[in-house]
């Protein structure tokens, strides 16, 4: 079956991931969202049939993903109700114009760079709804110095990488740890089964370059040994 050939809304939730599945479970009813670096578009068109929003925008930088949003949207039927901007970030958005910003998928840091790029729209936000794909650590303390609290966290696995959703609304939020800031505050004190094996791969990731280390006879790489090996440990506490 086509993706245009898809009419129920059953249908459009098998066939999206499960990350972009849980996303949208995610999201707080509003009337209009956007979804930043929209790429396909399948997001915002399951978002509207689920009932969740009446109105998308979707933002791409990008020409090809653009053209397919685009056809996307068109073939669901729904061009009337969800809009394809193409563009930076949230520059083609005018303050005001919806109540909740979606960005998945990209770097912690480009999310950043998105959101401080444009204070206006974000300061006329209502949710943030948030999956980087690295430097978590970054975006969280960026949105706890910015005015955001974080209200929800999860963790979905699909095809063995570990993805992190945050929700964020306007609202004070205390300094976080390094360790709160790196694996989420609301994640580290329910200390789920899959945070326990986000920590082990990474555990697994500094093992790796203690082994790289372990070849090099300079001071420096003892030095930095001995910061993994501190590091190492006080994860293996995180998980107990
Ligand atoms: C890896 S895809 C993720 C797509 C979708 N959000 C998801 O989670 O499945 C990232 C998309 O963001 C787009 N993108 C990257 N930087 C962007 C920016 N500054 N403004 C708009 N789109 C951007 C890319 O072109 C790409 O289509």
């Amino acid at each position: 079956m086509t993706e245009g050939a898809i009419e129920t809304t059953a249908g459009l939730v098998s066939s999206v991931s499960k990350r972009l599945s849980r996303l949208a479970d995610m999201l707080p009813p509003v009337e209009r969202a956007a979804d930043i670096g929209t790429d396909h578009a399948k997001l915002l068109t399951l978002l509207v049939r689920q009932g969740k929003i009446r109105k998308g925008l979707g933002v791409e930088v990008v020409e090809g993903p653009w053209r397919t949003a685009l056809n996307h949207v068109a073939g669901m039927g729904l061009s009337d109700v969800i809009e394809i901007r193409k563009g930076d970030g949230l520059e083609p958005l005018a303050p005001g114009e919806v109540q909740a910003v979606i960005i998945a998928g990209m770097g912690g840091k480009t999310i950043t760079g998105i959101l401080s790029r444009s204070p206006a729209v974000v300061q006329s936000l209502e949710w943030l709804l948030l999956q980087p794909m690295s430097q978590a650590a970054g975006l969280r303390n960026f949105l706890q110095g910015s005015g955001w609290r974080i209200l929800e966290e999860a963790l979905v696995m699909e095809r063995e990488i570990i993805y992190p959703i945050i929700l964020a609304c306007p609202g004070e939020m205390p300094a976080l740890s390094e360790w709160e800031a790196e694996y989420g505050p609301l994640l580290l004190s329910e200390r789920s089964p899959l945070l326990k094996r986000l920590i082990e791969k990474d555990i697994q990731g500094l093992q790796e370059i203690l082994k790289q280390l372990a070849k090099s006879e300079s001071e420096e790489s003892r030095l930095r040994e001995a910061q993994i090996l501190r590091k190492c440990q006080q994860m293996e506490v995180l998980m107990q």
